[in-house]
Formats: C-alpha cells, structure tokens, sequence
C-alpha cells in the first residue's frame, strides 16, 4: 500500500469516528424526567432527565423523551415507545420510568391508569370512544422492554421517585405499589440486557439526607414536580443507583460513589 493510500484510509477513519462513537441514553417517562418538569403555570420547574448528562462524558448523549402527564398506558398507546424504539441503535440505552400517572381507577378513564395487578391481568374500558384492553404496570413495562431489546439496546426498568416525602415536616418513606413492580418486571425477563434501579429507594435516602426544609423548598408549586434543585438531587440519586448495579452504563458514571456520598446521597442500598 502505497503511502497516500495509508494517509486517505487515516483520514477517512478519523473523519468518521464522531459520528459512531456516541452511545444514546433515551429516557421514557413522565413529568417528573421531563424538559420543564410539568410546571407549566407557577414557579420554576424541571424533569431529572435533563441532568443526567452531567454525570458522563461526551462519549455519551442523553435524549430526553419524557413527557408530563404520561403513564406507561399512555406512554405505549400514543406510540412513543414505538417512536424511541424507531430511532434506537444497537447499544444504545433506555431508561424506563413511570408510576407518577399510572394510578386511579378505571371507573372514570383518564386515559393513563392501568389495569390493576402486577402480571398478565387485563381491563376492558373505553377511552375516547375506542375500546382498549388495558394492561398492568408491568406488563406494559416488559412490552416495551422487549420492543428494545430487538433493537439490540439495552434497559433499564426504574422504580418512580415518590412524591415530596418530607411534606410533613418529617420526611417518612410512603408506600406504594409501584415500588416493586419494576424489580419484578426486569426480574420476569430474564435477560442479560436489562437491569433495574430502585431509584425510589435512592430518591427517598437523599431526601431523608437533605431534610425538609431544603426539600420542601424544592419542590415549588405541588408535592409532585420538582424544582431544578431537587430535579438535580433526582437525577443524582438515579445515578448512584446506576453506579450501586451491575450495568455497562453504571461503570461509564463519571461521578465517584465517594463524591456521591459527601454529597448527601448516601451509600449503595443492599
Ligand atoms: C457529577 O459530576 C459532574 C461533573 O463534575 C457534576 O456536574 C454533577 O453535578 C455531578 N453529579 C452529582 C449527582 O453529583
């Protein structure tokens, strides 16, 4: 190979290294990840999701898909998996996190709440006029995974944050359903490509660690949407989750789990 031949290959490999060399962190999920964070009217709010990129290198970009006032029903029956699982390559990342919308009662159909139960259950309503088989929390959870998983990416099934558990004046951890159903689902599946991150567990530490009067004050309009702050404090709490799992993408955290730590998130949770 003649010289100039070597030096056009050369120059041919570093002009197209940009382009292949960034992993896609997608994040689905609702309000509380979202751009803007659901606070529409009042003061200041922002999404977890939009702080994520602070924790990894350029090697790695965050491409939020959240939107507020969704639930995994909704999340999947407006195709907005289907439209992440569309533009998703092959080692890419997607984040799940949903429960914020996934409540209430099917009686008077929002549109969001899911078929009680944490397995194959179904619901019958109609929505908008159209009828629907409504499924479970996980199951939707486990669809949507799979439809990643073909894609060759790889997921990761959070728990949701919980809303304000300091509200009170005392911070007290709150119980719901949803802790545990994301655990399940990536348990369910099986695959070696698909973790989870209890990040309500982390959520409710870091708030404990930071105390009421710095929580309260963070989250500015409601119990539920989360000023840039406590956004930040979410995203961070996420992050030490990651880091605590057994992941790829938990090794790529930039942040030491030491500086997490004096950082008032705390230790790994066993
Ligand atoms: C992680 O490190 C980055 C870069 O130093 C910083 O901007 C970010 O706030 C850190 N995140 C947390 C949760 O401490």
């Amino acid at each position: 190979m003649g010289f100039r031949s070597l030096w056009w290959i050369l120059a041919a490999a570093a002009a197209a290294a940009p382009a292949s060399a960034a992993t896609t962190i997608h994040l689905c999920g609702d309000s509380t990840m979202a751009k803007g964070g659901g606070g529409a009217s009042g003061k200041p709010t922002e999404g977890w999701g939009e702080y994520l990129k602070y924790s990894f290198g350029s090697d790695y970009v965050v491409r939020n898909a959240a939107i507020g006032g969704r639930s995994a029903r909704s999340y999947t029956r407006e195709g907005r998996f289907q439209a992440v699982a569309d533009i998703v390559k092959p080692g890419d990342w997607v984040v799940i996190e949903f429960g914020h919308n996934d409540g209430g009662s099917l009686s008077t159909d929002n549109g969001r709440t899911d078929c009680p139960g944490d397995g194959a259950q179904t619901c019958q309503t109609t929505y908008n006029g159209v009828a629907e088989t409504v499924l479970t929390y996980p199951a939707y959870y486990k669809n949507a995974a799979n439809l990643f998983l073909g894609k060759g990416a790889k997921v990761i099934l959070n728990s949701p944050t919980p809303n304000n558990i300091c509200e009170s004046g005392t911070c007290v951890d709150d119980v719901s359903r949803f802790d545990t159903y994301a655990k399940q689902a990536a348990i369910d599946l099986a695959s070696p490509n698909v973790y989870h991150v209890p990040h309500k567990q982390y959520a409710v530490q870091v708030m404990k660690n930071l105390g009421p009067t710095t929580v309260t004050a963070n989250y500015p309009n409601d119990h539920t949407h989360t000023g840039p702050f406590m956004a930040n404090v979410m995203a961070g709490s996420f992050v030490l989750g990651l880091k605590c799992g057994t992941s790829a993408l938990g090794k790529a955290v930039k942040n030491s789990t030491e500086s997490l730590a004096s950082a008032s998130y705390g230790a790994c949770i066993k």
